[in-house]
Formats: C-alpha cells, structure tokens, sequence
C-alpha cells in the first residue's frame, strides 16, 4: 500500500451508515409531526409488498470492554431485564397503534450491548410480545449479537425456534495481551463452544467480528486470529478497523494510552494481511469491513445487487422503513431518521408518558435524497451511476474537484454519468463518499466526530 497515499487520506470520516451522518441532521426541519407522516408515508408505500425492518437494542451488558463504541450501560444486575422488555414492548405498541394496520416484518436485529445478557425466558417474552403485533413476511430474516462469554446453548435454541436463523458473535482478537487491553477475556474455547453449537441447532449463517489496530495489536495477532477463525469457518467475518472515538460520553476507551495503538501504516498493512489471509480461507468481500462465505446470503444478495446498509451494518434485503426500539436505537423511514434516547430512565419516562422516545432526528430533503443514493451505491457496490436529471456533479465543482483528484490518485475511474471504485480504492470508499457528502462539505466540524478513515 503506498504510504503516501494513507497520510493524504488517514482522515477523520463517518462510517456512512446514514446520509445525512448523525452530527449533521438539522433539528429545524424535524419535529415529532414530521416524523411520523415519513414514517406513515413509507409505511403505504412499502409495507405490502417489501415489509420493514425492526432493530431492537439491549444495552445492558455484565462488563466493560474499554475499546467499545457501542451504546451500553454496564451492570450485573439482572433485574433490569423485566422493566427493560416492558419499556421496549410499550415503545413497539406506540408504533402500532401509529401505523393503519399490521406491521408485515422482514427483518429483525437484536443488537446491543449484550442481547444475550438477557435471560432466555425474557427474551422468548419480548419476542412473544414484538410479533403478536404483527405479521411475518414469507423470507423474513431475524438475528442477533451474542456474546461468547455469556451465550448459552438455550440462548442458541430459544432464538432458534422464534425463527432466528443467524447470529454474530464478538471475537475481536485471540490475543491475550490485546484482550487485557481491551478488558475482554475470552478464550478460543468459548468461541469454539457457541460456534459449534449455533452450527449444530441449525442456523445458516454464524458470522464473528474481528478487529484491527487494537492497542498493542501487530500482524502477527491478526494472523493467529484468522488462522483460528478458520478452524470455526463462520459463514461471515466482519473485519472491522478500530475506531478509536474517545470522545464519546462513557464509552471506556481509557483502558490504555493511544501510543499502544498502531500508526496509520501498520493499521492498514494489518488490513491488507486480514483480507488476503481471508481471500486464501474462501471468503468474499462485501462492501466495507465485511467477508462471507460463497454460501452465505450477504454474498448472494452481493451478486444479485441485493445488499443494502442501514444503521444495523449491511444487510441482504433493503426495506424502505426501519424501526429501531429502545435506547439509543436509531429508525429510517427513507425519508426521515430519528434517534431515541440514550438514558434509560429518560425513555423508560417518556414510554410510560405514551411518547415515542425520540430525541433528535431529520427530515431528507430532495438533494439529500439523491446523495444518499450515491453513497449507498458506493458502500454497498463500490460504483454509481446517474442520469442527466441528476446532474449534480457536473453542477457542483466542490464534489467534482474531489473526484478528479481521486481518480488522478487512482483511487476511482469516471465514466460518462458513472464511477467506479477501483481495488486500489477500496481501503478509501469512506473517502469517496466524503466527496458527495455536502452537509460536511458546507460546514467543516470544529472538533473531531468521526474515527479515522484508515
Ligand atoms: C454490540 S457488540 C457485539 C455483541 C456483544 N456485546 C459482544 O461484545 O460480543 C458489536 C461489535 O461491534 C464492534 N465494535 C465495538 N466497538 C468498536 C470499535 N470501537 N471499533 C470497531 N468495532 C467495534 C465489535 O466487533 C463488537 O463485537
Ligand atoms: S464489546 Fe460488547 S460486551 Fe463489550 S462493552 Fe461493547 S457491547 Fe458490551
């Protein structure tokens, strides 16, 4: 990789799982109102035929890992569970009785935090409670995050038999000089054990998460961490690299200095060695940071110009609206987004008000419609395209000058009314969406918000 290349494009940038990026929604167009005619409106346009996403966020997890930038609360109190699932379920009967008929879901996500931090039997309640509200559609995918450490093989059988048919699990790095870093042991055994038996009760896709550019993280960790991965052969990997967002209001990464970290260089050459270690081992890439086996539906809906990227990472269908409950949890109804609130005992308030929790969002105007568009083509597919009522890149020079100079780096080749990303390129995806990316364009940060880009 050449070096150069990096130190010009190392540079703070969102990971583009929203266009507008959370830190540029503009709060005067948004209003409780507005959110709820995007959401009505996407609803009768989509329900019928596509159906819509639910993510619901569990934030409660037993430990601190000091590298995450998820939203947790930390706690070994499971008496939060039952006042959690009441909030979530009052929050998802707030949405139906918004909405003129039954909810048809396609996709569910359990993300968090640690969803298996929740008892079997309460989260067969929660489920219970989520779906006697609505219908199912034919191809409906449900999934969720399980911790290693904590995933039981009765977490793995009751998910099962509510239909879930694909979980991801934390690995992060075997190391155990990085795993004390970071404040997460967990032994290979631990995988090895909810792996196998995920595998075994029958679901179809078991994906774990790497990472690289942890503190004190070298290529040789990455290596003895793929070569392990290798033996469990999840059906996806997502290889992220680190974000190292200190900045973020109780996120913990305090637990080591930022010199045990890997310089830009290092970081990227671990990047190169994960993914050409992982291309040996039969894995595809998919978009940004992910990797999957030939078999695995996020390949297929690869080929078939299926995948899609949304708040909950990539996924194998697109639906037009997106429910996210609980804390923290953000919806997409295509055009809108709004974020709940982060405290729990602010959105346990504001539920049992009978108030949709929501503390922040916006309303897509038309411009910012037609660069979401873009950007979701280059995460998802590394090119796009646009017609000649969409000329906004012939109009606007500061998107243009960015491009030409990429594409003189050899990062990205334009075509007539098209782009494409070229492998060379890749690694930079986030720095091309940052061409289209206006909002940031129009108004440069005056502190850091996003991790770095390499
Ligand atoms: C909610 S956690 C997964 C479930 C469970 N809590 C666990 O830790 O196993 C989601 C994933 O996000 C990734 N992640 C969290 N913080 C990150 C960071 N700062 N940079 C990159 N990836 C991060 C980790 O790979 C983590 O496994
Ligand atoms: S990595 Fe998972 S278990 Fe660790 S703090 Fe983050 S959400 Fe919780």
């Amino acid at each position: 990789m050449n070096r150069s290349l990096i130190d010009k494009y190392n540079v703070a940038g969102p990971r583009y799982t929203s266009y507008p990026t959370v830190p540029y929604w503009v709060d005067d167009t948004f209003s409780m109102k507005a959110w709820k005619d995007s959401l009505l409106k996407s609803f009768a346009e989509s329900n019928e035929e596509e159906g819509l996403s639910l993510y619901i966020h569990l934030p409660f997890c037993e430990s601190l890992c000091t590298f995450c930038g998820c939203h947790k609360r930390i706690t070994k109190q499971h008496s939060v569970e039952i006042p959690y699932i009441n909030a979530v379920v009052k929050e998802w009967d707030l949405y139906c009785d918004l909405l003129p008929s039954k909810p048809k879901i396609k996709e569910m996500h359990f993300g968090g935090g640690t969803p298996t931090f929740f008892s079997p039997t309460h989260l067969n309640l929660l489920i219970n409670c989520i779906l006697r509200r609505a219908t199912l559609a034919d191809d409906y995918e449900f999934s969720f995050e399980g911790h290693p450490n904590n995933t039981t093989e009765q977490h793995l059988q009751t998910f099962y038999d509510l239909g879930f048919r694909r979980v991801s699990f934390g690995v992060q790095d075997y190391n155990e000089t990085v795993q004390k870093a970071i404040h997460r042991i967990q032994p290979f055994e631990n995988v090895k054990r909810v792996t196998e038996q995920a595998k075994a009760i029958g679901y179809n896709s078991v994906g774990h998460d790497l990472i690289f550019g942890l503190p004190f993280q070298t290529e040789a960790h990455v290596k003895e961490t793929i070569a392990k991965t290798k033996e469990l052969k999840p059906d996806r990997i997502a290889f992220y690299s680190y974000a190292h967002v200190p900045w973020i209001k109780g996120n913990g990464q305090r637990g080591f200095d930022e010199s045990n970290l890997p310089s830009g260089e290092a970081k990227r050459q671990q990047y190169e060695l994960g993914k050409t270690l992982l291309f040996e081992a039969g894995y595809h890439e998919i978009g940004m940071d992910h990797f999957a086996l030939e078999s695995d539906s996020l390949y297929q809906s690869m080929i078939t110009n299926q995948l899609h990227r949304n708040f909950m990472g990539y996924t194998a269908s697109k639906t037009k609206a997106m429910i996210g409950l609980g804390v923290s949890a953000i919806s997409d109804s295509w055009f809108g987004f709004a974020q709940n609130v982060k405290n729990v005992e602010d959105y346990y308030h504001l539920v049992n008000e009978g108030i949709i929790p929501v503390v922040k969002g916006h309303i897509l105007n038309a411009e910012d419609l037609i660069i979401r568009k873009h950007i979701l083509n280059l995460m998802c597919h590394f090119e796009t395209s646009w017609t000649p009522d969409d000329l906004y890149f012939e109009e606007l020079p500061e998107i243009l000058e960015h491009l030409k100079e990429m594409e003189q780096d050899g990062l990205l080749v334009r075509g007539e009314g098209q782009l494409t990303i070229t492998e060379k390129g890749k690694p930079f995806v986030r720095n091309v969406c940052m061409a289209f990316d206006l909002h940031l364009k129009r108004r440069t940060p005056e502190r850091q918000l996003f991790s770095m880009t390499v």
